[in-house]
């Protein structure tokens, strides 16, 4: 290890800020960043913000603010040092009084060699192209790339040549092994030689997210095969935990999107038509590390792998492995086009971004991939159609969904919706609930609301009492979660007031909450059964559902109106439709979170 910063980097690299502060306080998603309220002061609503991307924290309160080292030093009231060794502890590197152990050290350098490696490697490829005649170069122009964009991603060529990166690189002072184990020199059969892993391929540099170069991508100018050479699996580079372009897509989220695509041309092509949110998930089937590491840039995500059968199969696996990390996932239409490449170059830039507003649910891709396969206009076929979407249809949870797509459906065939219903449901489908089923719903509803109020009054009053609940309180619930007005008006003014005093019933009866309230509230019975958790629970449960009976109700006004309306647009109204069902069903997969 040459160097302290490169120690600092390392163990910084190794503790992500958001696990690191979220192991002492409690910090809430907000978006891309992360809240909480704030550990350096005293405060009643969180001022104190994370930046998973930047990997650093600020209070908007008290002006605190550093990364994971700072906050761990003020958390422990150690210095510097000290931090540094906390956290290199906690992420497996042993340093010890200041100085890391002979092992990560070598560890460490290790890496940082394999790291410089790299990076002369890349600047070779590039530098190897610099002649306007040569194939490489020819080659990139010839795909429509510009310089600008060959040198962002610093795309490069490796000669047709067994020795040339090789010699050069030992000549610069590495060993022979180092360039092995950097995936970038392989020893002959007769293991007397070593020679260049990429010949005669373009080369594209892989960097991790933090902008390193960790390997390589080469491709051939040809159609001969492989097709991509990648470096192999060096203890810089692991294909599983990696994506192309997130170093760049990190930078240029937009609302709150990453689109995923297969291809490193995908990437370098949107991205120089001015679409710089992409990364790609190098031609692997998308693993659950890939997603995760997606997860802490964005929240949604739209798929817009090859427009092949390998593609479609891919696109299926990975809508399941990007939605089992709570990803929103959307999926692209590529009409004809055989890749996201290939689409934004001969349809252009105004039409890609249209098809990126109206990518679609994964039903209704598996519906659309249907579609090609039968001709809606015979008879026979589109009752196959209608068997086929039906046994799709019949996977999905949600029942809002499911209405939305068997009426859709419906309209498409001309097959009734009672009839695609007995599809799915089988013949025991009934198509009206009984008055006697109403009646027991408008009872089960009445109950709950019963004891929502009880719950609400039981928090009320433990945030009245027990000053020190009150920031679990307002860390997990917000003022529309509560029904009352009187509950409302009792937080907005201790958050406004900054009240930390007990609440007496004189300050109530000012504040103009009712008798009858008050009463409540000093009488609700909190047995020592009751757990704060649980009522928080209840109340957040209780808050998304209040949400989405009000999208049901709008869903409902829609439908309405769109078959009394003739003369409004099917088609704005059918993207809110959809819009609500996605809304709904986030809802739904929200409340289920709350365990
Ligand atoms: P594609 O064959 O779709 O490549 O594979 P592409 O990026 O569209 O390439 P062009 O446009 O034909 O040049 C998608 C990705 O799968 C990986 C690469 O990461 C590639 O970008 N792959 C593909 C390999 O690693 N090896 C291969 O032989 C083929
Ligand atoms: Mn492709």
């Amino acid at each position: 290890m040459n160097n302290m910063n490169d120690i600092i980097e390392e163990i910084k690299s190794r503790n992500d800020i958001v696990d690191i502060i979220s192991s002492y306080i409690q910090v809430k998603s907000a978006g891309l960043n992360y809240k909480a309220l704030c550990p350096f002061h005293s405060e009643k609503t969180p001022s104190f913000s994370i930046s998973t991307q930047k990997q650093m924290y600020k209070c908007f309160g008290c002006g605190e603010g550093g990364d994971v080292i700072n906050f761990v030093m003020k958390m422990e009231n150690i210095d510097f040092m000290e931090a540094l060794e906390f956290l290199a502890q906690k992420s497996g590197v042993e340093i010890n009084k200041g100085k890391i152990s002979d092992e990560s050290k070598e560890n460490i350098n290790k890496k940082q060699k394999l790291y410089q490696i790299n990076l002369d490697a890349a600047r070779y490829f590039f530098k190897s192209m610099s002649d306007l005649n040569n194939t490489g170069y020819k080659y990139l122009k010839n795909r429509g790339l510009d310089n600008k964009v060959i040198k962002y991603f610093g795309l490069g060529y490796s000669r047709n040549d067994w020795h040339d990166l090789n010699n050069y690189l030992l000549k610069k002072g590495y060993d022979q092994q180092n360039l092995i184990d950097a995936g970038l020199a392989i020893q002959t059969k007769n293991k007397k030689n070593y020679i260049n892993r990429f010949r005669n391929r373009v080369m594209f540099p892989i960097f991790d997210h933090r902008g390193k170069v960790i390997a390589f991508g080469g491709r051939v100018l040809d159609e001969s095969l492989p097709k991509y050479l990648n470096s192999s699996e060096t203890i810089l580079f692991n294909k599983r935990k990696n994506l192309y372009g997130l170093n760049f897509a990190k930078k240029n989220i937009k609302n709150d999107t990453l689109i995923i695509v297969e291809g490193y041309m995908d990437v370098i092509s949107l991205f120089q038509y001015g679409i710089k949110n992409v990364v790609a998930s190098l031609g692997t089937a998308l693993t659950i590390e890939q997603a995760k590491l997606i997860k802490k840039y964005a929240n949604k995500v739209i798929v817009a792998y090859d427009n092949d059968e390998a593609g479609v199969k891919a696109t299926l696996k990975a809508v399941e492995i990007l939605n089992g990390v709570s990803l929103s996932v959307k999926v692209l239409n590529l009409g004809k086009s055989k890749d996201p490449d290939e689409y934004i170059r001969t349809e252009g830039l105004d039409k890609f971004n249209i098809s990126l507003k109206n990518a679609i649910p994964l039903i209704q891709f598996k519906i659309n991939i249907l579609k090609q396969k039968y001709n809606l206009n015979n008879d026979q076929d589109r009752l196959l159609f209608t068997k086929k979407v039906a046994n799709t249809i019949k996977n999905i949870k949600s029942p809002i969904e499911v209405e939305y797509y068997v009426n859709k459906i419906s309209k498409e065939t001309d097959i009734s919706i009672q009839a695609i219903n007995s599809e799915i449901y089988g013949k025991y489908y009934k198509a009206n609930k009984n008055q006697k089923e109403i009646k027991q719903q408008i009872e089960e509803i009445k109950i709950k609301k019963n004891g929502i109020e009880i719950a609400e009054k039981q928090i009320i009053h433990i945030f009245l009492n027990e000053s020190k609940y009150r920031s679990d309180i307002l860390m997990n619930l917000d003022i529309d979660d509560f029904l009352l007005k009187e509950s409302k008006e009792i937080l907005n003014y201790i958050i406004k007031s900054n009240e930390l005093d007990i609440i007496t019933i004189d300050k109530l009866k000012n504040l103009g909450i009712s008798e009858e309230y008050i009463q409540d509230i000093y009488n609700i019975n909190i047995d020592s059964n009751v757990n704060l958790n649980d009522i928080i629970k209840t109340l957040q449960k209780n808050s998304l559902k209040r949400k989405r009976d009000y999208l049901l109700k709008r869903q409902h006004e829609l439908q309405q109106k769109k078959q009394n309306d003739k003369n409004i647009e099917a088609s704005e109204v059918d993207r809110e439709l959809l819009d609500i069902a996605m809304k709904i069903i986030r809802l739904e997969k929200e409340m289920k979170n709350i365990l």
